[in-house]
Order: C-alpha cells, then structure tokens, then sequence
C-alpha cells in the first residue's frame, strides 16, 4: 500500500508522515526531498533558476514513479502536487493508494508558515501575518477542490502529532 498524505504547506505532511512510517515500520518518502535529491538543487534554486513550470513537471514525473513502488511507503506530497496536470487523477486511480488529506485551519497553517516562510518560495516575499493570512485563505479556497477528493480527511487542529497517525491507522487497518 502507498500512503499518500496531501494538504496545504505545513499542515503536518512530513512529520506525520515519519511516525505513521515509524509505527507502520515502512519507508517515509518526502516528494520534495525526493526532487532535490535528484535534481540535486533546493526547491527554492529550481524556482529561481528554472522557474515554476519546471518544478511542476519535475514533480508530476517524480510523482509517477514513486507510484510505481511495489513495497509499502508513506509519501508525502508538496502543497501544490494534487492541484496540478493530472496528479490527483494518478494518485485517486491507483488501486494500491490511499490519500488522505490533512485539514488544517487557516490561522493554524499561518502561525506554523510565518517563521518556515523563507523555505517556501511561493510565499518567501510575503512581510506581515495579515498578509500572509489573506494570502493562504485565497489560495487555500482554489486548491481545496483538490484536497476534498481526497479518500480519507482527517481534521488536525488542536490534536497531537502522534494522536492524528493513531486516528490515520485505525482507520485504514
Ligand atoms: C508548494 C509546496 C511545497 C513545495 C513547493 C510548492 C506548493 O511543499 O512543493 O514549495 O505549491 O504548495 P510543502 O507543502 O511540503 O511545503
């Protein structure tokens, strides 16, 4: 089985990821550490040098090969991975995936993303938390289309870390 975790930037994928792949005792693959491993450059350099298309195509052809895997692994996917070509339609079709998206709430997403800013270059530019927090708000209504089709959604806000891998598992096992 592959776990794909999805939602927006800093909503818990990584993190949760590892201690579902701890507990589960299988492989956690970051989809972003994944393209800078290969592409040997920081998402942050592949969108400046070579810009945002290319990140995207990058990340559709990783993606399709991490889906290929045969051993089980927890993949966790970038903000944007669902929301772009045809991603969320490979992820919904394959039959050995699950997707579960995890719901964080605006000023949550924004109280984690402020100070992690710089890391993330589609929002590096942003100053004030207002701006950031309308920011997130407007893109976080366009890319909800594709989270919601997510198979399983998992509310996050006030749960630990550890409690929301427990909730993950029970439900799918
Ligand atoms: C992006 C999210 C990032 C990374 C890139 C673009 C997005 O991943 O893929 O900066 O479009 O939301 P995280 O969600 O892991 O921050």
């Amino acid at each position: 089985m592959i776990i794909v975790l999805i939602g927006y930037m800093a909503s818990g994928k990584s993190s949760i990821g590892k201690i579902l792949a701890k507990k589960l005792s299988c492989e956690f693959v970051d989809l972003d550490d994944f393209i800078e491993n290969e592409e040997k450059a920081s998402v942050t350099d592949i969108f400046k040098s070579k810009g945002e298309i290319y990140f995207r195509k990058q990340e559709t052809r990783y993606l399709k090969q991490l889906l290929q895997a045969e051993s089980n692994i927890i993949l966790s996917v970038g903000g944007g991975t669902p929301c772009f070509g045809e991603n969320m339609k490979l992820i919904l079709e394959n039959e050995n995936v699950k997707s579960i998206y995890l719901k964080a709430s605006i000023p949550k997403l924004v109280k984690r993303l402020f100070d992690k800013k710089s890391k993330r270059p589609l929002i590096s530019h942003i100053e004030t938390k207002e701006a950031l927090t309308e920011f997130v708000g407007k893109h976080l209504f366009e890319r909800v289309y594709f989270y919601n089709q997510s198979e399983i959604q998992i509310i996050t806000d006030k749960k630990s870390k550890n409690k929301i891998a427990k909730e993950i598992i029970s439900i799918l096992f």
